[in-house]
């Protein structure tokens, strides 16, 4: 067995570690001067009017979602092949996410179903720019009703039109765990053009305090969502080499495409579509139905290569099971791609050579299958 190859990898060098050190030896840890500055380039990257740094994706999420006005009995319309943050938001603020299958191409909500699920009730729509690719938007944006972008994990997109994701106007939340595109080790942040939505965010990310109120008044209610200046210095040191991450993601894709093309049977992700354009996040290919899964999972890490089924449909999981009443069948094209997609290693740092092996390994796994 070779050495290991892990799925993700941050890349963090002098800059971050000079940058979070500094922050240290100031002894303004939080709600100190790396936030904004953290905001204001952040917002600037993306081309967006305003930013708001957040504890994680989940809170920016929830925050964006009570902003735009949803709240007891609203339902918000959404994708079932994403990360469960999408889900939950809705039902940590007592909504019901109304599920409609994807596309098969991008994977991404499918725009027509998405349409259908629409009622009396629906208070938002809730697109997820899956592994990185960006949901059509023109279509939802002509129903008229207030949007939340999961950009989780599409920072570095582009949509149809060219602009990059999250500068559209709409709440757009993104998400820095350490196996994104750039990494806060947790964080998040909410880009959005209306500066009420910005206002309610950063009251509500911080117990409910007016900007200009005095400490410990507070005028609604609210949570602890801050992100800390230690973090947000980290932010702005991986903003510097987000350019350079992305270019190496982009370039380990091609590897992937390369190496892995001509398996019969085998998905890799839909390619550009013009200037619609993927944020490269993960790599995950769907294996020929009549291939285990598990199985190769397994074989991949005999040869000391990490991969993970990735990702389940929500609507499947137990708790929505239970909650919702869901079954098998409901969304056909996102079950078909949730059981049979795997999420290989990617990350800028990877080599040609680990490519090479992973490549080889799951060529040869699946054709002894
Ligand atoms: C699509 C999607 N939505 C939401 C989240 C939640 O982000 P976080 O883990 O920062 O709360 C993630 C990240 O894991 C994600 O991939």
């Amino acid at each position: 067995m070779g050495e290991l190859i892990p799925l993700a990898k941050p890349v963090i060098g002098d800059a971050e570690e000079q940058a979070v050190l500094g922050v240290l030896r100031s002894g303004q840890l939080s709600l100190g001067p790396q936030v904004v500055r953290f905001e204001e380039a952040f917002a600037e990257r993306v081309g967006a009017p305003h930013a708001s740094a957040v504890s994680s994706g989940t809170a920016g999420l929830q925050l964006a979602l009570r902003a735009v006005g949803v709240s007891d009995g609203d339902e918000v319309v959404t994708s079932p092949l994403s990360f469960v943050a999408s889900a939950n938001v809705c039902v940590m603020e007592r909504a019901r996410p109304v599920f409609a299958d994807i596309d098969a191409t991008t994977l991404t909500l499918d725009p027509a179903a998405a349409t259908a699920a629409v009622t009396e009730r629906t208070a938002a729509i809730l697109p997820v720019h899956i592994f990185g690719y960006p949901t059509e938007m023109e279509p939802l944006e002509a129903l008229g009703l207030p949007i939340v972008e999961d950009a989780c994990e599409a920072l570095g997109g582009r949509y149809a039109d060219g602009s990059p994701v999250g500068g559209r106007g709409h709440a757009a939340v993104f998400g820095f765990y350490a196996n994104k595109q750039m990494t806060t080790g947790e964080g998040g942040m909410v880009t959005v053009g209306d500066p009420a939505i910005k206002q309610r965010i950063d009251s509500e990310r911080n117990q409910g305090r007016a900007p200009d109120m005095d400490w410990l008044d507070h005028d609604r209610l609210g949570f602890n969502y801050r992100l800390s200046d230690i973090a947000c210095a980290l932010g702005l040191a991986q903003l510097d080499r987000l350019d350079s991450m992305l270019a190496e993601r982009q370039r380990v894709a091609s590897l992937y495409y390369e190496g892995l093309a001509g398996i019969e049977g085998l998905a890799l992700p839909c390619a550009d579509r013009g200037e619609e354009q993927r944020g490269w996040f993960v790599f995950v290919v769907q294996l020929p139905p009549s291939v285990d899964r598990d199985e190769t999972i397994r074989a991949l890490r005999e040869q000391g290569i990490q991969s993970k089924p990735y990702l389940p449909a929500i609507h499947l999981m137990a708790y929505y099971r239970e909650r919702f009443g869901h079954r098998e069948g409901e969304f056909p094209v996102c079950e078909a791609v949730a059981a049979q997609s795997i999420a290989l290693p990617f990350f800028p740092e990877m080599t040609s050579g680990q490519v090479e092996r992973v490549c080889a390994a799951l060529r040869e796994t699946l054709e002894q299958t």
